[in-house]
């Protein structure tokens, strides 16, 4: 198999995103040719360690870097100010400098608590992105969004630091929970949804079993999700306003997971829910092509993400007032008027909880 080569170019640094499989193994060769650091420090979680470390660190070492990890419990929970500060300690024990370099070597855990790293440690350093799941490889290794959870709420403290390199080796898949697989592929329909029916028809075309089997059409996917993403980027790095397309399907999905106490529910469960019930409403009122919701809600059964939540849209309502989307009494929805087509709807959000009561 080839592997893809994808460029991202931004106003703070371009950097090339490759997937394909066998990366792993000759990952030491990628990153010399991005870095002249003398140190390189690979940040993982516990699980990924006992799977990847040794196969990425041998590889580095090849490459005469100075290899130190740090390895920290695996989960959302881990992904908080406490993890940060051992891994600044480690840092400084490890005496690296500012041209040395971190791996971040994982999930979307690893990756966004390694690039704030990245973000603050000595002012900055140099990051690369070796994503573990779907997740991270479709969505969370591209576009430098970086953060830590606070208690009061998720991805609270961060900072927009992008990566010098992405590694997606798709074999590292294999080994990934299907129940991980399940919750990247709420993010893989979302981009189909929001920006290419293309990719939403390929994924019609399977379910998660054949997906995941297929190589080639997983690359493919992964492939195109990336380009997804790295277009809407490009477009607005800072999120001011194309990217908030990505959001779609997360004001109610996030609302969902808050009311579920962030448990018994996944992130790409609550998405999947979310991108239904807005969709359901955009349609009822006129906002969507006739069909569009029976037509995602067959996509997403695919996927073990046909998934409703017990809660009233009123009370979903409710919890969205706190949403970080929301400016004032103005908050922004993202509507799919047809697939592959995300509209912005700035709307007071007197008028959100109207449309919401009435679902
Ligand atoms: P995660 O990092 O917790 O990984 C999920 C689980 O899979 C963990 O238990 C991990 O140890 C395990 N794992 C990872 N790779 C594996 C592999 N190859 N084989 C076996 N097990 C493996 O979760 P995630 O879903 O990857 O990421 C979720 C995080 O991503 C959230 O914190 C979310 O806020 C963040 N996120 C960030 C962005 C962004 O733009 N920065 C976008 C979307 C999500
Ligand atoms: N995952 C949302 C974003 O990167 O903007």
């Amino acid at each position: 198999m080839t592997t893809a080569k994808i460029d991202v170019i931004t106003s703070s640094g371009s950097y090339n995103v490759f997937i394909g499989r066998g990366l792993l193994p000759e990952c030491g060769e990628y990153v010399r040719k991005v870095t002249d650091a003398k140190k390189v420090c690979i940040i993982t979680d516990m699980n990924v360690r006992k799977l990847y470390l040794d196969i990425v660190k041998s590889s580095l070492e090849q490459e005469n870097f100075d290899v130190s990890w740090l390895a920290f419990p695996p989960g959302e929970r881990s992904k908080c100010a406490r993890t940060l500060e051992k891994i600044w300690d480690f840092l400084s024990k490890c005496r690296l400098t500012r041209s040395d370099c971190l791996i971040a070597l994982g999930g979307g855990v690893v990756g966004d608590i390694t690039g704030f790293v990245a973000a603050t440690y000595l002012r900055g350093i140099d990051y690369i992105q070796i994503p573990t799941t779907l997740l991270a490889q479709v969505d969370s290794s591209v576009g430098g969004k970086t953060a830590i959870d606070l208690p009061e709420g998720k991805n609270l403290v961060g900072a927009f630091k992008q990566p010098a390199l992405v590694l997606a080796d798709i074999d590292t898949l294999d080994t990934l929970p299907e129940k991980f697989f399940r919750d990247g592929m709420g993010e893989v329909v979302k981009h189909g949804m929001i920006k290419s029916e293309k990719l939403f028809e390929i994924l019609e075309k399977h379910d998660i079993e054949s997906l995941r089997n297929d190589k080639e059409v997983l690359r493919e996917v992964i492939g195109r999700n990336v380009t997804i993403k790295r277009d809407v980027v490009q477009a607005d790095e800072f999120d001011r306003g194309e990217r908030m397309k990505l959001n779609f399907g997360h004001t109610l999905g996030h609302a969902i997971e808050q009311y579920y106490h962030y448990t018994g529910i996944t992130h790409g469960m609550a998405v999947a829910a979310g991108m239904k019930l807005i969709t359901e409403i955009a349609e009822k009122h006129n906002m969507a092509e006739p069909g569009l919701t029976e037509r995602l809600r067959k996509c997403l059964d695919r996927y073990g993400l046909d998934i409703d939540a017990e809660t009233s849209p009123a009370e979903l309502g409710e919890i969205c007032l706190n949403d970080k989307k929301r400016f004032g009494n103005i908050i922004n929805i993202i509507v799919c008027c047809d697939v592959g087509a995300a509209i912005i709807k700035r709307m007071p959000t007197d008028a959100f909880f109207a449309l919401l009561s009435e679902a």
